[in-house]
């Protein structure tokens, strides 16, 4: 199963991505995780050791300058990848991390030659047949352009109980109707109660595929620099629920 978890800022893409992948590795599944924000911090959240220390491809100049054979206006358009993911992926368990960074998905006026390296990187890894995948979004609506929503099994948006995610959250719908794109669900994130529930579900007028409360121990974790999926066991039922229900139905 493919995963990509999007959503506005902050609003629980990282955390949500983390669950996930930890619930995958409990149910014995191979995993392999990209962190394709522009400041990365699954890493952390998954326990990574020295997590702090690990630079997104993104931030490879030279590697990037070397692959894409980049010489003023000229790039190579399919830019070798193939053996950066043994390169540079880290394990832990049954775990593989991939930190991309940020990619610009295409569009005019791109800054292209960097973004073609990257891309062509996300897409070997999404294809992976070994594995199970989930990709950690950056924040927005921007980069949601067809090539990597377009192959993932299912496109996650995270909301929360506010004006400014919803908003954000309608625009995502919207996007992926323009794109023809099928498999969107939307996940709630930091609900107190019903009332949260229901205020998020009126305001995109859609159920929810899942939710996850507001917690305390999430905070705590993440405020210890701890792994979060490891210490808050009681999200983590909402992680494993969520994934049954993307195994079920997910892209009705
Ligand atoms: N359910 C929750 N309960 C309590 N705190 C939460 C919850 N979900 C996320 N948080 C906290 O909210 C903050 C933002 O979460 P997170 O980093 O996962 O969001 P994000 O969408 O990945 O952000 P960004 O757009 O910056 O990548 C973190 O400090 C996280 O610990
Ligand atoms: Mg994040």
């Amino acid at each position: 199963m493919k995963i990509a978890v999007c959503g506005k800022g902050g609003v629980g893409k990282t955390t949500i991505s983390s669950f996930l992948i930890r619930a995958l590795e409990k149910k014995g599944r191979r995993i392999l995780a990209i962190d394709a924000d522009p400041s990365p911090h699954l890493a952390r959240l998954l326990g990574f050791p020295d997590a702090d220390q690990i630079t997104p491809i993104a931030e490879m100049k030279d590697l990037l300058q070397e692959r894409s054979e980049k010489n003023g206006p000229f790039y190579r358009l399919n830019p070798r990848v193939d053996d950066l993911p043994e390169k540079f992926m880290k394990e832990r368990g049954l775990v593989k991390l991939m930190v991309l960074g940020a990619i610009q998905e295409g569009g005019a006026g791109c800054a292209c030659a960097d973004n073609a390296v990257l891309r062509n990187l996300l897409n070997i890894l999404l294809l992976s047949p070994d594995e199970d995948v989930v990709v950690d979004m950056e924040a927005g609506v921007e980069h949601l352009g067809r090539g990597t929503v377009a192959s993932v099994d299912h496109l996650l948006a995270v909301v929360q109980p506010y004006r400014g995610s919803i908003e954000t959250a309608v625009k995502i719908r919207k996007l992926a109707s323009d794109l023809d794109i099928h498999h969107l669900n939307f996940v709630a994130n930091n609900v107190e109660g019903e009332e949260d529930l229901r205020f998020i579900e009126k305001g995109l007028g859609i159920k929810m595929l899942g939710w996850f409360p507001g917690s305390a121990d999430i905070k705590k974790a993440e405020r210890e620099g701890v792994p979060v999926a490891e210490h808050c066991p009681e999200v983590f039922d909402a992680a494993l629920e969520l994934l049954n229900r993307l195994e079920r139905n997910g892209n009705e």
